[in-house]
C-alpha cells in the first residue's frame, strides 16, 4: 500500500488483483447455460452506458433512491452519530453521497473503488466541491478486501452502498459481501443500503427493457468488449437481448440470445452457439423488506429503520453491526 496527498485527498493504492477478463470469459462460455459475469459491463463504453440508463423513464431505481434519500436525509442524519467515517464500497463517481453530506457531515469520507482512475477523478471532484471534508480515496477490490485506509477509535463507522448493487450478487455471495462491509464497519458501526423492491412484473419488465434500446445496447456492449478486447468475433446482430422476470428465484434475467446456429470465436477457442441459445449475463434480484432484512441479519446486520418511497417500488434500510 502507498498514499499520497493530492489537495486535500489522500489516496492508497492496495493493488487489487488486475481481473483476468480472458479466463473468466472462457470459463463462463464453457458451462452448460454460457455465462458472463455483470461486473464485464463495466468498461468505460459500459459505465457511460449505464449512466444513461440511470436516466431513463422506465429506469425507477435511481431517481427513486435519490428522492427517498433527499425526503428522508434529516431523519437518516438522526440516526447517525456525528461525525462518523463514511465508507462508499464501489464509491464509482461518488454522486448519490453527495446527497447525504451536508445533513450527516461525516468528519471522513472513505471512497473504495477498483478503477484507479474513476477513484481519483471523482475524489479529487467531491474534495473540491466539500472543501471542509477529509477524503481518504482507496484503489481496492471491495468484495475481497475489508482494509481501510483509515480509522478512528472514537468515531461510527457507516457504510453507504446504494443502487442495488447487493441484487446483483447471488443471495450467499450477498450474505458474504456484507458480512465483509461488517467486518469494515465493525460492532456499533453501520450500513444505509438501497434494495430494490419486488413489484408488479410489468414495472420490472418494463425497467430492463426500455422503448430506447439503452439496456439492450448494455447488454450488446459485452459482446463488443470481447470483440476489442479479446479479439472475438460476436456479430452483434446475431444475439438479441432478452431480460424477464424470474418468479422462482424473484430475480430479473438478461441474456443474450443467438438468433441462428452459429460458432463463435474467441483467440483460438470456439464456442458453438444453437438457435435460442442464451448467455446468461445478468441477474437483479429483488427483495421485500422481509426478505431483505433476513438476508442482513445473516451477515450481522440487525435493521434500525426503513424508508420507500410512496409506490413502494424502492427501500433504504438502516442497519447496526451488532
Ligand atoms: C447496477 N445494477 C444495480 C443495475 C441493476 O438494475 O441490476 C445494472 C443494470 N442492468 C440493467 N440495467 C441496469
Amino acid at each position: 500500500m502507498n498514499s499520497k496527498t493530492n489537495n486535500s485527498v489522500q489516496f492508497y493504492d492496495y493493488h487489487p488483483a488486475p481481473e483476468d477478463l480472458c479466463s473468466e470469459i472462457l470459463d463462463g462460455l464453457s458451462n452448460k447455460q454460457k455465462t458472463i459475469s455483470p461486473k464485464f459491463f463495466y468498461d468505460e463504453k459500459g459505465s457511460h452506458i449505464f449512466d444513461s440508463i440511470c436516466e431513463l423513464p422506465e429506469y425507477y431505481l435511481t431517481r427513486t433512491e435519490s428522492t427517498i434519500l433527499e425526503e428522508n436525509a434529516d431523519e437518516i442524519a438522526e440516526q447517525i452519530s456525528e461525525a462518523c467515517v463514511l465508507i462508499e464500497p464501489g464509491s464509482g463517481s461518488s454522486k448519490k453521497v453527495r446527497i447525504l453530506l451536508d445533513t450527516i457531515k461525516p468528519s471522513v469520507y472513505i471512497p473504495l473503488e477498483i478503477s484507479r482512475s474513476h477513484l481519483k477523478s471523482s475524489a479529487e471532484r467531491l474534495s473540491e466541491d466539500y472543501p471542509w471534508l477529509e477524503v481518504h480515496a482507496a484503489c481496492v477490490d471491495f468484495t475481497t478486501s475489508n482494509v481501510l485506509p483509515y480509522s478512528h477509535p472514537d468515531r461510527q463507522k457507516i457504510a453507504f452502498f446504494p443502487g442495488s448493487t447487493i441484487g446483483n450478487f447471488e443471495p450467499e455471495m450477498a450474505i458474504d459481501l456484507l458480512k465483509n462491509i461488517a467486518s469494515m464497519v465493525g460492532s456499533g458501526g453501520g450500513l444505509l443500503i438501497g434494495v430494490d423492491l419486488k413489484k408488479d412484473e410489468f414495472i420490472l419488465t418494463a425497467a430492463y427493457n426500455d422503448s430506447s434500446g439503452v439496456t439492450a445496447a448494455f447488454n450488446y456492449n459485452l459482446l463488443e468488449r470481447l470483440n476489442k478486447d479479446l479479439d472475438a468475433n460476436f456479430k452483434l446482430d446475431e444475439f438479441d437481448h432478452h431480460a424477464s422476470y424470474n418468479k422462482t428465484y424473484g430475480r430479473m434475467e438478461s441474456h443474450l440470445v443467438s438468433r441462428c446456429k452459429q460458432t463463435v470465436a474467441i483467440n483460438s477457442h470456439l464456442f458453438e452457439f444453437s438457435e435460442g441459445e442464451s448467455i446468461h449475463t445478468e441477474n437483479s434480484y429483488k427483495y421485500s423488506i422481509d426478505e431483505f432484512q433476513t438476508l442482513a441479519s445473516q451477515a450481522g446486520f440487525s435493521n434500525k429503520k426503513t424508508w420507500t418511497d410512496k409506490n413502494e417500488l424502492f427501500s433504504v434500510h438502516y442497519l447496526v453491526c451488532v
